[in-house]
């Protein structure tokens, strides 16, 4: 395939090697300099592009949406913090019938740990005695807190026992690519589920795995739907 990758941080960075090494064609890197407001996502740039991956920050990701949507290109993102204005992007999507596959995690063991957090937390529903939190370690460097996937694991839990608030603890220091810990604390024993990535390797192959798999699927997408199908 041929690839936009937007933002050379450190994702786009993990995906645009892990792109070459899988054979695709990098066509373009566009960083943030030459980017303002998606200035540099043209019709031109973008000729001959099978698909664009996206990875800025929460206060660029909206315009690059809409140039790339606008410039009729499948989209995948996994930049966090911007989910008030995914449902005005939906209704651009529709109406270019577009293509865009958002996530806020594009770890496939992530995907398997929500599931399991969501069984967990039914087996956890009607027992006060209980407490249910969660806490979430990234790098220094992310900016959004708490992390996309910690607000994902929230409702999904929630969705198991509505009854339960399960507030966030973040943790912005040191350099943890990310990690997710569901805690139900009591008198007597603690339960914990986990989930640690290794390395930005594990989201770059999932990006990577969503640009392989969207173009020709019209409409706006999740990761979850990618891997998971109608088995919500
Ligand atoms: N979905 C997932 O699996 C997953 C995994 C990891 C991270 N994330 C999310 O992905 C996003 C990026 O993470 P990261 O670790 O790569 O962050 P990062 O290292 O800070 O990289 C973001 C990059 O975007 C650039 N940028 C800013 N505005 C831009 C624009 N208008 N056009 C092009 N580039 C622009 C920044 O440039 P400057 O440095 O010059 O400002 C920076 O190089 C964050 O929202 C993070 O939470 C998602």
């Amino acid at each position: 395939m041929r690839l936009a990758i937007v933002g050379n941080g450190r994702m786009g960075r993990a995906v645009a090697e892990l792109a070459e090494e899988r054979g695709h064609v990098v066509h373009a890197v566009v960083g943030r300099q030459e980017n303002a407001g998606g200035a540099a996502l043209t019709p031109e740039l973008l000729a001959g592009v099978d698909a664009a991956i996206e990875f800025t920050r929460p206060d660029a990701v909206v315009a690059n949406l809409e140039r790339l949507i606008e410039a009729g290109v499948p989209t995948v993102t996994g930049t966090t913090g911007w989910s008030s204005e995914l449902p005005r992007i939906a209704r651009l999507v529709e109406a270019r019938r577009g293509a865009l596959l958002h996530a806020a995690n594009f770890s496939v063991g992530v995907h398997l740990f929500l599931r399991a957090a969501r069984d967990l937390a039914a087996r956890f529903a009607g027992r006060p005695e209980f407490d249910g939190f969660i806490l979430e370690e990234h790098h220094a460097g992310k900016v959004d807190a708490p992390s996309g996937t910690a607000v994902v694991l929230r409702a999904q839990l929630r969705r198991s026992d509505p009854a339960r608030e399960f507030p966030i603890t973040s943790i912005r220091a040191g350099a943890f690519p990310g990690t997710h810990v569901v805690t139900y604390d009591a008198t007597h024993d603690t339960v914990a589920l986990t989930h640690v990535a290794r390395s930005r390797r594990g989201f770059a192959a999932g990006a990577l795995a969503a640009a392989e798999w969207l173009p020709g699927r019209a409409g706006v997408h999740d990761f979850e739907a990618m891997l998971f199908g109608g088995d919500q």
